[in-house]
């Protein structure tokens, strides 16, 4: 499934976060603190501006090199990871996606220059239920007043605005919710408090809360009432990125565990040679590249513009519960010194790991979907496709850097 190009790619990647990323990972975890010193470098290897045309500034690449970044950066330091995914996959897509040439003009290039951007979907009352908004925008000529609160915002103390979804009017069906960028100067917008996580600790998340912000009609995106599907479209592609954070982070593990078996000698030998541990090893890897297959499956998917929503939830829910069970077993192939913060990343790999299940759906809401298009396609029923515009432009000027 991976060219040379991808392979190019990955060792690119790899050596940069060796580097850059990993020396600091294990400091941004204990500390709770926002990598800025990385974001200078992330931008330089074009890291954020992966989904972005060139002309906006943006660095495009494949969905697969796409997925290759992730996992690369959450192979060394989650808290990266998911900065970076949720930059380009919640935050810069969905202006890519829906945003209007002015809109995309505006915003992308300071997205792609080292400004984050956010995503606010979640609310209290909103999670699962992401058609639940409660936010509400009302229009006076030409400037709507937000109102409402927006929960679990990935970078939110740092993102200079959030793509944020309000309820236009108050029809039941969902038909009236709307996307807005937010700016983050603008009064009425305030950062809450950020969230103290169990991990995923380098990675600021807070509320975001709106008291009657004027936001001009310009900063619609797309159409009155689309905002829940545009979220729902959105989140297709956030998931493969999820799925490749979770591939990652239990690479990491694995490749320390397989080392630390090597090395560890009881009864006299390396304690890779007990078969018990051997065998976990084995399963170890063999589960992981079964998820990374489904990971990448789904990535083709969307860059051959097929419809991927199913195989999206899909690649989340597997790779997300492998990546938990092989940061689990790393566990208890370094019995005490993996409980140990500090020596291996193993327990820090596993708390970060845990948010793979969770976040952009629960593996409960990614069975949902499963299921849900399962029985539609057995029923013969369609609907609007999520497939994407193959992005064969984005391929090409990846190869012609490369
Ligand atoms: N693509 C396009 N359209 C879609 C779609 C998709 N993937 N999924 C659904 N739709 C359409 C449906 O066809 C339907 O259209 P019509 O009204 O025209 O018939 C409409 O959208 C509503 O769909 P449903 O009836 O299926 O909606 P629902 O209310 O039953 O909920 C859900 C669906 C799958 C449960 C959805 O609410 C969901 O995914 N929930 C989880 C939300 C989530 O992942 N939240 C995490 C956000 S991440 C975050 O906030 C933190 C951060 O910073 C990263």
């Amino acid at each position: 499934m991976l060219d040379h190009h991808h392979l190019e790619y990955r060792d690119k990647l790899r050596a940069f976060c060796e580097e850059t990323i990993a020396p600091l990972a294990a400091t941004l975890d204990h500390e709770q603190r926002f990598p800025s010193e990385h974001m200078g470098p992330l931008t330089a290897m074009g890291l954020l501006g992966c989904l972005v045309p060139e002309e906006y500034g943006g660095t495009p690449v494949d969905t697969i090199s796409y997925c290759i970044a992730v996992e690369e950066l959450a192979r060394v330091c989650g808290s990266t990871a998911i900065i970076i995914a949720a930059h380009n996959s919640l935050g810069t897509f969905p202006i890519v996606r829906f945003g209007s040439e002015e809109q995309k003009r505006r915003f992308l290039p300071r997205a792609t220059a080292g400004e984050l951007i956010a995503f606010g979907l979640s609310e209290p009352d909103a999670g699962s239920d992401a058609g639940g908004t409660r936010t509400t925008a009302r229009l006076t000529g030409d400037t709507w007043t937000i109102n409402g609160s927006k929960c679990w915002i990935t970078s939110g103390p740092q993102a200079f605005a959030v793509n944020a979804t309000a309820r236009a009017s108050t029809d039941p069906e969902n038909k009236d919710i709307t996307t807005f960028v937010l700016e983050r100067d603008w009064a009425g917008y305030d950062i809450g408090k950020k969230e103290n996580k169990l991990g995923l600790r380098g990675s600021d998340t807070s509320f975001l809360h709106f008291d009657d912000l004027k936001c001009p009609d310009e900063n619609r995106l797309g159409e009155v009432g689309m905002g829940f599907k545009q979220m729902l479209i959105t989140l297709d592609g956030g998931r493969i990125s999820i799925g490749a954070m979770a591939l990652g982070l239990a690479q990491g593990s694995l490749e320390v565990a397989l080392k630390y078996a090597t090395e560890r000698e009881q009864f006299g030998k390396p304690i890779a040679s007990f078969q018990g541990i051997a065998h976990k090893l084995a399963d170890m890897a063999t589960e992981l590249e079964a998820a990374r297959l489904l990971v990448y499956e789904a990535a083709r998917m969307k860059d051959a513009g097929l419809p991927f929503s199913r195989h999206s939830a899909m690649c989340k829910l597997y790779a997300s519960e492998v990546g938990h069970r092989v940061c689990e077993i790393a566990f208890s192939v370094l019995g005490g010194v993996g409980y140990e913060t500090g020596p291996y990343p193993v327990e820090r790999n596993w708390r970060d790991v845990k948010l793979c299940e969770i976040g952009e759906g629960t593996s409960e809401i990614q069975r949902l979907v499963i299921s849900r298009d399962l029985i539609r396609e057995l029923s013969g029923s369609t609907r609007e496709t999520t497939a994407e515009e193959p992005s064969i432009k984005a391929r090409e000027a990846a190869k012609a850097r490369n």
